[in-house]
C-alpha cells in the first residue's frame, strides 16, 4: 500500500482497478501473508505499459522476490524477447520457480541464483530495460553496473526511491533513518546523473526512470 499518495486518493484508483487474474492475486496475497515486499500493483501496472510501448528485447529485473513483477514483465514481452532476473535469496528462488512454472513462463524467464554486485559485472550481452529492485545499500553500486549494461535510448527503471514518503519527511522513524539517508543520496545522484535523463514518479513507492541518451 503506497504511502506517498492520499489514502482517499488510493481508495478511488482500487475502485477503478481492474481485477488481476488468479495467479497474479494468488502472488499478491502470498506476498501479502509471508511479509514479501513486492512491486505496488499501479507502480506494476506502469512497468507493463512501458513494456508494451517500448517493445524491449532484452529485460534485466535485479531482485526477483518470489517473481510477481517478472511474470507481470514476461508476459508482456514479444514473442523473441526475454527476460533475466538476478535473486540472492535461496527461499525466494524456490518460490519463484514455482510461480514462473504456474505461469508457464520457464521459456522466457531466465532466473539467475546470486548476488548481483557478483553477477553483474560478469555480464556483457546490453539490455534494452532494465529494472532495478534490490537491498537499497546495493542501489548505487548496481546502479552504475547497470548503466553499462544498458543500451543507449535505454530505460532504467528504480522503485522505492521515495521510500515511504519518508525522503520527504523532516520525521523518520529511528528504524529508517540509514535506508533513508542512502535513498536521498541515491536520487541525488540518479537526478543529476549526465548520461541519463530522468524523473522520479509518485507511483507506488516512488518509481525512478532514467532514459540512457
Ligand atoms: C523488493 S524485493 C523484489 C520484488 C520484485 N521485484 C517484485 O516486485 O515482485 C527485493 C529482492 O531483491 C533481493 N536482493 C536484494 N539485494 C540483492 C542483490 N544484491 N542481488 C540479488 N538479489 C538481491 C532480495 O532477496 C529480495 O528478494
Amino acid at each position: 500500500m503506497s504511502k506517498i499518495t492520499y489514502k482517499n486518493q488510493i481508495k478511488y484508483l482500487e475502485s477503478l482497478r481492474i481485477a488481476p487474474d488468479s495467479l497474479i492475486k494468488e502472488i499478491e496475497n502470498f506476498a501479502k501473508v509471508n511479509n514479501i515486499p513486492i512491486l505496488d500493483w499501479q507502480a506494476a501496472e506502469f512497468l507493463e505499459q512501458l513494456i508494451i510501448m517500448l517493445k524491449p528485447k532484452r529485460v534485466l529485473e535485479i531482485g526477483t522476490a518470489i517473481a510477481y513483477s517478472s511474470i507481470r514483465i514476461a508476459r508482456r514481452l514479444k514473442k523473441k524477447a526475454i527476460l533475466d532476473t538476478i535473486e540472492k535469496s535461496r527461499d525466494n528462488v524456490v518460490i519463484a520457480r514455482e510461480f514462473i512454472q504456474k505461469a508457464g513462463l520457464e521459456h522466457k524467464i531466465n532466473l539467475i541464483e546470486g548476488n548481483a554486485l557478483d553477477i553483474l559485472p560478469s555480464l556483457t550481452k546490453k539490455y534494452d530495460l532494465i529494472f532495478l529492485d534490490s537491498d537499497k545499500q546495493d542501489y548505487e553500486k548496481l546502479f552504475y553496473y547497470s548503466l553499462v549494461l544498458l543500451k543507449k535510448r535505454g530505460v532504467i527503471f528504480i522503485d522505492n526511491l521515495l521510500w515511504h514518503g519518508f525522503v520527504a519527511s523532516k520525521k523518520v522513524p529511528d528504524s529508517y533513518k540509514n535506508s533513508t539517508k542512502v535513498i536521498r543520496e541515491f536520487n541525488k545522484i540518479f537526478s543529476n546523473h549526465s548520461s541519463l535523463y530522468t524523473t522520479i514518479l509518485p507511483i507506488g513507492d516512488g518509481i525512478g526512470l532514467g532514459v540512457k541518451l
